[in-house]
Protein backbone atom coordinates (compact mmCIF):
# COMPACT_ATOMS: atom_id res chain seq x y z
CA UNK A 1 0.00 0.00 0.00
CA UNK A 2 1.73 3.72 -0.86
CA UNK A 3 1.68 6.30 2.09
CA UNK A 4 1.06 9.65 0.73
CA UNK A 5 1.36 12.70 3.24
CA UNK A 6 -2.02 14.61 3.68
CA UNK A 7 -0.25 18.40 4.02
CA UNK A 8 1.00 21.45 1.95
CA UNK A 9 3.30 22.33 5.15
CA UNK A 10 7.07 21.87 3.24
CA UNK A 11 8.70 21.19 6.27
CA UNK A 12 6.72 18.58 7.66
CA UNK A 13 6.73 16.87 4.28
CA UNK A 14 10.64 17.26 3.81
CA UNK A 15 11.12 15.72 7.18
CA UNK A 16 8.71 12.50 6.47
CA UNK A 17 9.81 11.91 2.84
CA UNK A 18 13.78 11.87 3.92
CA UNK A 19 12.96 8.80 5.89
CA UNK A 20 12.04 6.82 2.36
CA UNK A 21 8.49 5.51 2.89
CA UNK A 22 6.52 8.02 1.54
CA UNK A 23 4.95 8.23 -1.96
CA UNK A 24 3.21 10.93 -2.95
CA UNK A 25 1.12 14.17 -1.17
CA UNK A 26 -1.99 15.38 -1.24
CA UNK A 27 -3.09 18.73 -0.54
CA UNK A 28 -6.93 20.19 -0.67
CA UNK A 29 -7.65 24.28 -0.36
CA UNK A 30 -7.88 24.26 3.52
CA UNK A 31 -4.39 22.76 3.56
CA UNK A 32 -3.10 24.91 1.41
CA UNK A 33 -4.55 28.19 2.69
CA UNK A 34 -2.44 27.76 5.76
CA UNK A 35 0.85 27.85 4.12
CA UNK A 36 2.55 31.02 3.25
CA UNK A 37 3.68 32.25 -0.20
CA UNK A 38 2.45 31.44 -3.75
CA UNK A 39 0.16 28.11 -3.31
CA UNK A 40 1.78 27.21 -7.06
CA UNK A 41 5.25 27.75 -5.72
CA UNK A 42 4.37 25.65 -2.75
CA UNK A 43 3.41 22.49 -5.09
CA UNK A 44 6.31 23.01 -7.22
CA UNK A 45 8.41 22.75 -4.44
CA UNK A 46 6.39 19.71 -2.81
CA UNK A 47 6.96 17.96 -6.05
CA UNK A 48 10.64 18.36 -6.70
CA UNK A 49 10.89 17.13 -2.95
CA UNK A 50 8.40 13.74 -3.01
CA UNK A 51 9.07 12.67 -6.58
CA UNK A 52 5.77 11.30 -6.80
CA UNK A 53 2.40 12.35 -7.46
CA UNK A 54 1.34 15.38 -5.88
CA UNK A 55 -2.31 16.81 -5.60
CA UNK A 56 -3.78 19.98 -6.25
CA UNK A 57 -7.65 20.84 -5.90
CA UNK A 58 -9.53 23.11 -8.26
CA UNK A 59 -11.38 25.81 -6.56
CA UNK A 60 -13.87 26.24 -9.77
CA UNK A 61 -17.18 24.73 -9.43
CA UNK A 62 -18.66 24.67 -13.02
CA UNK A 63 -16.90 22.34 -15.56
CA UNK A 64 -15.26 25.00 -17.93
CA UNK A 65 -13.29 26.97 -15.10
CA UNK A 66 -12.30 23.29 -13.53
CA UNK A 67 -11.45 22.23 -17.07
CA UNK A 68 -9.03 25.89 -16.85
CA UNK A 69 -7.97 25.57 -13.46
CA UNK A 70 -6.81 21.99 -14.33
CA UNK A 71 -4.81 22.34 -16.91
CA UNK A 72 -2.95 24.98 -15.12
CA UNK A 73 -2.06 23.06 -12.18
CA UNK A 74 -1.22 20.04 -14.73
CA UNK A 75 1.17 22.14 -15.86
CA UNK A 76 2.85 23.31 -12.66
CA UNK A 77 5.06 19.82 -12.39
CA UNK A 78 4.61 16.66 -14.59
CA UNK A 79 4.19 14.88 -11.06
CA UNK A 80 1.26 16.99 -10.38
CA UNK A 81 -2.42 15.14 -10.12
CA UNK A 82 -5.70 17.52 -10.56
CA UNK A 83 -8.58 17.04 -7.85
CA UNK A 84 -11.88 17.75 -8.85
CA UNK A 85 -15.01 17.74 -6.46
CA UNK A 86 -17.25 14.66 -6.84
CA UNK A 87 -20.08 16.77 -8.32
CA UNK A 88 -21.81 16.81 -11.90
CA UNK A 89 -19.29 18.94 -13.13
CA UNK A 90 -16.28 17.52 -11.45
CA UNK A 91 -17.43 14.27 -12.85
CA UNK A 92 -17.56 15.60 -16.28
CA UNK A 93 -14.15 17.62 -16.13
CA UNK A 94 -12.57 14.32 -14.95
CA UNK A 95 -14.06 12.45 -18.27
CA UNK A 96 -12.38 15.03 -20.69
CA UNK A 97 -9.06 15.93 -18.16
CA UNK A 98 -8.11 12.25 -18.15
CA UNK A 99 -9.32 11.54 -21.90
CA UNK A 100 -6.79 14.60 -22.41
CA UNK A 101 -4.22 12.17 -20.40
CA UNK A 102 -4.40 14.74 -17.25
CA UNK A 103 -4.66 12.72 -14.14
CA UNK A 104 -7.64 13.00 -11.61
CA UNK A 105 -8.22 12.43 -8.29
CA UNK A 106 -11.66 12.76 -7.62
CA UNK A 107 -12.18 13.97 -4.39
CA UNK A 108 -15.18 14.41 -1.43
CA UNK A 109 -16.56 10.64 -2.16
CA UNK A 110 -18.89 9.36 0.86
CA UNK A 111 -21.20 6.99 -1.11
CA UNK A 112 -19.88 3.47 -3.11
CA UNK A 113 -22.46 5.07 -5.59
CA UNK A 114 -19.77 8.26 -6.70
CA UNK A 115 -16.95 6.48 -6.46
CA UNK A 116 -18.17 4.07 -9.24
CA UNK A 117 -19.23 7.23 -11.32
CA UNK A 118 -15.40 8.77 -10.69
CA UNK A 119 -14.26 4.96 -11.87
CA UNK A 120 -16.49 5.34 -15.27
CA UNK A 121 -15.15 9.29 -15.57
CA UNK A 122 -11.65 7.87 -16.04
CA UNK A 123 -10.74 8.78 -12.96
CA UNK A 124 -6.93 8.16 -11.86
CA UNK A 125 -7.83 7.74 -8.00
CA UNK A 126 -11.10 8.05 -6.26
CA UNK A 127 -10.69 10.00 -2.41
CA UNK A 128 -13.40 8.52 0.39
CA UNK A 129 -13.19 10.38 3.22
CA UNK A 130 -13.44 8.20 6.26
CA UNK A 131 -13.01 9.75 9.07
CA UNK A 132 -15.67 12.59 8.15
CA UNK A 133 -18.11 9.80 7.69
CA UNK A 134 -17.31 8.31 10.57
CA UNK A 135 -18.01 11.65 12.26
CA UNK A 136 -21.32 11.40 11.91
CA UNK A 137 -21.79 8.21 13.06
CA UNK A 138 -20.77 5.82 9.10
CA UNK A 139 -18.68 3.40 8.88
CA UNK A 140 -15.89 5.33 6.56
CA UNK A 141 -14.12 1.90 6.67
CA UNK A 142 -16.76 -0.04 5.17
CA UNK A 143 -17.44 2.27 2.04
CA UNK A 144 -13.29 1.46 1.48
CA UNK A 145 -14.61 -2.32 1.69
CA UNK A 146 -17.74 -1.58 -0.82
CA UNK A 147 -15.53 0.62 -3.44
CA UNK A 148 -13.03 -2.14 -3.31
CA UNK A 149 -15.58 -5.00 -3.82
CA UNK A 150 -17.28 -2.50 -6.79
CA UNK A 151 -13.67 -2.24 -8.41
CA UNK A 152 -12.61 -5.44 -8.31
CA UNK A 153 -16.02 -6.64 -10.40
CA UNK A 154 -14.56 -4.34 -13.43
CA UNK A 155 -11.53 -3.57 -15.53
CA UNK A 156 -11.71 -0.33 -13.64
CA UNK A 157 -8.17 0.72 -12.86
CA UNK A 158 -8.68 3.63 -10.68
CA UNK A 159 -7.02 3.58 -7.44
CA UNK A 160 -8.66 3.84 -4.10
CA UNK A 161 -6.70 6.36 -1.93
CA UNK A 162 -8.30 6.42 2.07
CA UNK A 163 -8.44 10.01 2.85
CA UNK A 164 -9.24 11.87 5.89
CA UNK A 165 -7.41 9.14 7.97
CA UNK A 166 -7.68 10.15 11.62
CA UNK A 167 -6.16 7.27 13.87
CA UNK A 168 -3.68 4.39 13.12
CA UNK A 169 -6.76 1.62 12.44
CA UNK A 170 -7.94 3.36 9.51
CA UNK A 171 -4.69 2.74 8.24
CA UNK A 172 -3.84 -0.95 9.24
CA UNK A 173 -8.06 -1.74 8.40
CA UNK A 174 -7.22 -0.25 4.75
CA UNK A 175 -3.32 -2.32 4.32
CA UNK A 176 -6.02 -5.30 5.26
CA UNK A 177 -8.88 -4.39 2.49
CA UNK A 178 -5.73 -3.91 0.17
CA UNK A 179 -6.50 -0.06 -0.83
CA UNK A 180 -4.11 0.98 -2.97
CA UNK A 181 -3.27 4.02 -0.50
CA UNK A 182 -3.60 5.98 2.02
CA UNK A 183 -3.29 9.49 2.85
CA UNK A 184 -2.28 10.80 6.28
CA UNK A 185 -2.16 13.84 8.31
CA UNK A 186 2.25 14.06 9.09
CA UNK A 187 1.38 13.59 13.50
CA UNK A 188 -0.88 10.22 11.91
CA UNK A 189 1.97 8.87 10.06
CA UNK A 190 4.24 9.67 13.24
CA UNK A 191 2.24 7.93 15.27
CA UNK A 192 2.29 4.57 12.95
CA UNK A 193 5.89 4.30 14.30
CA UNK A 194 5.44 4.42 17.94
CA UNK A 195 4.80 1.00 20.49
CA UNK A 196 5.32 1.57 23.81
CA UNK A 197 7.22 -1.60 24.02
CA UNK A 198 9.62 -0.79 21.64
CA UNK A 199 10.65 2.08 23.66
CA UNK A 200 10.76 -0.18 27.21
CA UNK A 201 12.62 -3.01 25.03
CA UNK A 202 15.29 -0.22 23.36
CA UNK A 203 15.20 1.00 26.98
CA UNK A 204 15.99 -1.84 28.57
CA UNK A 205 18.41 -3.34 26.05
CA UNK A 206 20.70 0.27 26.24
CA UNK A 207 20.92 -0.02 29.89
CA UNK A 208 21.48 -3.83 30.11
CA UNK A 209 24.56 -3.05 27.49
CA UNK A 210 25.74 0.15 29.42
CA UNK A 211 26.31 -1.82 32.71
CA UNK A 212 28.05 -4.86 30.86
CA UNK A 213 30.52 -2.34 29.45
CA UNK A 214 31.15 0.00 32.61
CA UNK A 215 33.62 -3.00 34.01
CA UNK A 216 35.42 -3.57 30.22
CA UNK A 217 36.58 -0.36 29.97
O1 LIG B 1 -7.29 15.90 1.84
C1 LIG B 1 -8.57 15.47 2.07
C2 LIG B 1 -8.82 14.81 3.41
O2 LIG B 1 -7.80 13.93 3.74
C3 LIG B 1 -9.23 15.74 4.51
O3 LIG B 1 -9.18 15.17 5.78
O4 LIG B 1 -9.22 15.38 8.26
O5 LIG B 1 -10.01 17.31 6.84
O6 LIG B 1 -11.36 15.22 7.03
P1 LIG B 1 -9.99 15.81 7.04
Amino acid sequence: MKLFIDSGNIKDIEALVAIGIIDGVTTNPSLLAKEPGDYRENLKKICQIVKGPVSGEVTAIDVAGMLEQGREIAKIDHYMIVKVPLTRAGIQACKTLSSDGIRVNVTLCFSAAQALLAAKAGATYISPFVGRLDDVGTNGMGLIKEIIEIYNNYDFTTEVLVASTRNPIHIVEAARMGADICTCPPALIDQLFNHPLTNIGLDKFLKDWEKSQAGKA
